[in-house]
């Protein structure tokens, strides 16, 4: 049978089944080109790479085959579900600067003891990979290292070292020869990973790939690959502090819900073991318009400070702006608070921010997301030693939520010594000792119990 013929951008990477002079979707002149890829050698990359592909009984399906290893790096192990998986292709995205490079050199130092390792990048020589090397303390004669950018340069590097670990820093800076479109390009970026990917399949190697991701969209980014490769990491953090959180978003491997935690300090990433204790370092007490609460990270209960601005409006058209917590979901608080709470926030302008770079989307953060509002409406401050768990219904009453215990344990651990609670669930709870816990039916009560009582 005669393979069908494949045209895609070079532009944008649409693919097309027929040629035409300008592109259909981003309305590119003369950037429609042939694929030189067959689709029949796509399907065996799909398919795990073992040719010829023919259909089996899954009784006879070998069970082996996911072979795990640790990183060295515990908190890099938790998002990946538990190790690194053998012939798994695994994307770590993030904004420039945020680390990345120095996370991968980092776990070298612990993979070199029991495999070898190639480093590529296309982003230092080998002079500069050297240094940093030097200075995160990695430096390992199983460690290979080599500043290239032609994906055929890399295979061939590849085929005579014979690595069991594979790490390309970046899939932007690398090129495939015969593409004429260049090195971060959509086409170029797919292609790339298409071929590592068949590497890490057929040589059955584990191979990290380092992605940019930004802003602006010039460069073709992780998200184009999320659907080929087996797992998507993104590494995430405010630039201007030193805690960053690693996020699963796909994971083939294991759950994409858990997240791990690092500080950047002067000698390299160092784990967070403890991300509550981290988190709530510096807090102000005493202060309004703060509260305390605890989310759950996948597995982990983590303690997260709620802030608050309530402030008044110049205008007559009040802001309302949230940091880290769903926009809406503050919204229908705020409306909450105004009708069941009685505290008439409409005319206001508010702020919300979580802490520390967390993203909450729990219900769970609710009652102390209004807490902190009203706090901050009353001017009085919540007490240091309180925190708050609960979702807030829109009659203003308060609901449980799952793992409450975990939750409440998280906080009695931290030192806490009242938490605010559902009181429906209040009394199946067990005693933590030195932790009262005030039970509430509604925002009202939460309130009076969190604040006192209003003069
Ligand atoms: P890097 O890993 O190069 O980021 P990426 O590869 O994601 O672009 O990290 C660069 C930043 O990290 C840079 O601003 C310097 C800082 N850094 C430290 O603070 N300590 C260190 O030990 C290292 C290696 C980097
Ligand atoms: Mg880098």
């Amino acid at each position: 049978m005669k393979a069908k013929k494949i045209f895609y951008c070079t532009e944008c990477g649409n693919e097309t089944v027929r040629w035409a002079g300008q592109c259909p979707a981003c309305g590119a002149w003369n950037t429609v080109v042939e694929q030189p890829d067959k689709p029949a050698r796509r399907t065996e990359v799909r398919s795990g790479g073992i040719r010829p592909r023919k259909a089996r009984p899954i009784s006879e399906l070998s069970e082996d085959e996911e072979v795990r290893f640790p990183t060295g790096m515990g908190e890099l192990d938790r998002v990946l579900g538990g190790g690194a998986v053998r012939g798994a292709l695994v994307l770590i995205g993030g904004a420039p600067g945020i680390g990345k490079s120095t996370l991968m050199l980092q776990i070298c130092g612990k993979l070199c003891e029991f495999s070898k390792v190639l480093y590529v990048s296309g982003e230092e020589s080998e002079r500069q990979i050297k240094l940093r090397a030097k200075r995160l303390r990695v430096e390992h004669e199983n460690l290979y290292v080599v500043s290239e950018t032609a994906l055929g340069d890399v295979l061939e590097c590849v085929d005579e070292e014979k690595p069991d670990i594979l790490i390309v820093d970046s899939i932007q800076t690398l090129y495939k020869e015969g593409l004429d479109s260049t090195a971060g390009s959509v086409s170029q970026v797919r292609e790339c990973a298409l071929s590592l990917m068949r590497v890490a399949k057929e040589r059955n190697i584990t191979v990290f790939v380092i992605g940019h991701v930004n802003k602006e969209g010039g460069l073709a980014g992780p998200r184009v690959l999320e659907h080929m490769v087996d797992c998507v990491l993104y590494f995430e953090g405010d630039k201007h502090t030193s805690y960053r959180i690693l996020r699963a978003a796909k994971n083939r491997f294991g759950a994409t819900n858990e997240i791990g935690v690092f500080e950047m300090r002067d000698a390299g990433l160092s784990e967070v073991r403890d991300p509550s204790e981290i988190l709530l370092s510096g807090r102000p007490t005493d202060v309004p318009g703060t509260c305390v609460t605890c989310i759950m990270e996948g597995a982990r209960p983590v303690l997260a400070e709620i802030q608050a601005l309530v402030a008044t409006c110049p205008g007559g058209n009040p802001r309302r702006t949230s940091n880290g917590f769903d926009y809406n979901r503050a919204a229908m608080l705020l409306a909450v608070l105004e009708k069941r709470g009685g505290l008439r926030v409409s005319a206001f302008d508010a702020y919300l921010n979580i802490v520390g770079g967390l993203w909450v989307e729990e219900p769970a953060a609710d009652l102390a997301a209004v807490l902190a509002l009203a706090s901050s409406y009353l001017d009085r401050a919540v007490s240091g030693d309180l925190a708050a768990v609960g979702e807030v219904g829109l009659t203003g009453e308060l609901r449980s939520v799952d793992r409450l215990e975990q939750r409440v344990a998280e906080i009695h651990r931290l030192g806490f010594r009242q938490c605010v609670v559902p009181a429906r669930r209040a009394e199946r709870l067990r005693e933590f000792p030195g932790l009262r816990l005030l039970p509430a039916k509604n925002i009202g009560e939460a309130i009076r119990a969190a604040l006192g009582q209003r003069e």
